[in-house]
């Protein structure tokens, strides 16, 4: 039988987008996460509120360019849930074994995302409608 594709992923992140970045914080804190990190990733055209929630984390993502991706979703969808993200162990040998199992990768090779975290995107017609990342993590060690 052939290894799952994604043996021992575990829920790493959630983004969401957001059009006004420092109320929907300030909104996520007052529902009792502590205080976000603030990272402005300008070649994605995004600055970003991190906070952590439990093993993992919760990201609020509002768009600094009007010709970005996010912004676009912005524009179309409003603010909500962008993607979700899992952790895997290796992220090429996942990317392999999943674009194998057809699935439909938006980034077949593993590119920087905030944090310096080792990404990539699935597209949402291979995930039932979302937008799904992966994120290369220490499965030793929590992120
Ligand atoms: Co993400």
């Amino acid at each position: 039988m052939a290894p799952d594709p994604l043996d021992g992923l575990r829920l790493h992140h959630i983004g969401i987008v957001v059009g006004e970045l420092d109320a929907a914080a300030e909104r996520y804190r007052r529902l009792g996460f502590g205080e976000p990190e603030w990272h402005d990733v300008t070649e994605q055209g995004v600055r970003v509120a991190s906070f952590h929630a439990g093993p993992g984390h919760l990201e609020l993502m509002m768009p600094t360019s009007p010709d970005s991706g996010i912004a676009r979703y912005l524009a179309s969808r409003g603010d909500g849930i962008h993607h979700v993200a899992y952790g895997v162990a290796n992220l090429e040998d996942t990317l392999r074994r999943l674009s194998e199992a057809g699935f439909e990768l938006i980034d077949r090779e593993p590119r920087r995302g905030i944090h310096d975290w080792r990404v990539a995107f699935i597209h949402p017609r291979s995930c039932h409608g979302v937008l799904t990342e992966l994120v290369e993590i220490d499965m030793g060690r929590e992120q």
